[in-house]
């Protein structure tokens, strides 16, 4: 394989273990992957970039060839920073899809030599999606199989705070 540096981007609010699956795939494929977390501006966001960061480095920290990192404007802009043209995106279903196809090729069109990967998780997570991890934990469900420990413990301990 390539000396290839890949960067996962996403708004990780909060990251889940569908997240951690295409982390850990696509560091097996990659020389290294930057996890970059930024802000989504199509989406009100529950934890800060700082806690999404922080939440992600803790989740990660024992796969050797990842780091976390954070950005703000536009990815492409970010690829250049690092010297990176490699995006990798998870799939998890049809629905994913449209949106997905949308960004890869619009991102190709502001950088030419931009590539986007598409990896599938799991199949145990294809349902899975940080919205439905804030539904659940705002509304008391049990949610601890769907992030890894350190961001359960994390939500938890912040839920008790807020009360
Ligand atoms: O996890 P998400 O929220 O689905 O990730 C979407 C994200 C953050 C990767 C996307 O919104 C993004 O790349 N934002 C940065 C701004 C940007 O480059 N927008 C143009 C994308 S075509």
């Amino acid at each position: 394989m390539k000396n290839i540096v890949a960067v996962y981007p996403g708004s990780f609010d909060p990251p889940t273990n569908g997240h951690i699956d295409i982390i850990k795939r696509a560091s097996k494929i990659f020389s290294k992957v930057i996890v970059a977390v930024t802000h989504n501006c199509n989406k009100k966001h529950m934890f800060s970039l700082e806690d999404r960061v922080s939440m992600m480095k803790e989740a990660v920290k024992s796969i050797k060839n990842v780091e976390v990192s954070s950005f703000s404007g536009l990815l492409v802009d970010y690829l250049d920073k690092i010297d990176s043209f490699c995006i990798v995106r998870g799939l998890r279903a049809l629905s994913d899809f449209e949106y997905e196809f949308q960004m890869a090729l619009m991102n190709r069109k502001l950088k030419q030599d931009v590539e986007t990967i598409f990896l599938v998780p799991d199949q145990e997570y294809t349902f899975l999606s940080s919205s439905t991890v804030r539904e659940i934990a705002s509304l008391g469900g049990n949610f601890k199989n769907f992030v890894p420990k350190s961001v359960y413990k994390e939500m938890i301990k912040r839920g008790k705070e807020n009360v």
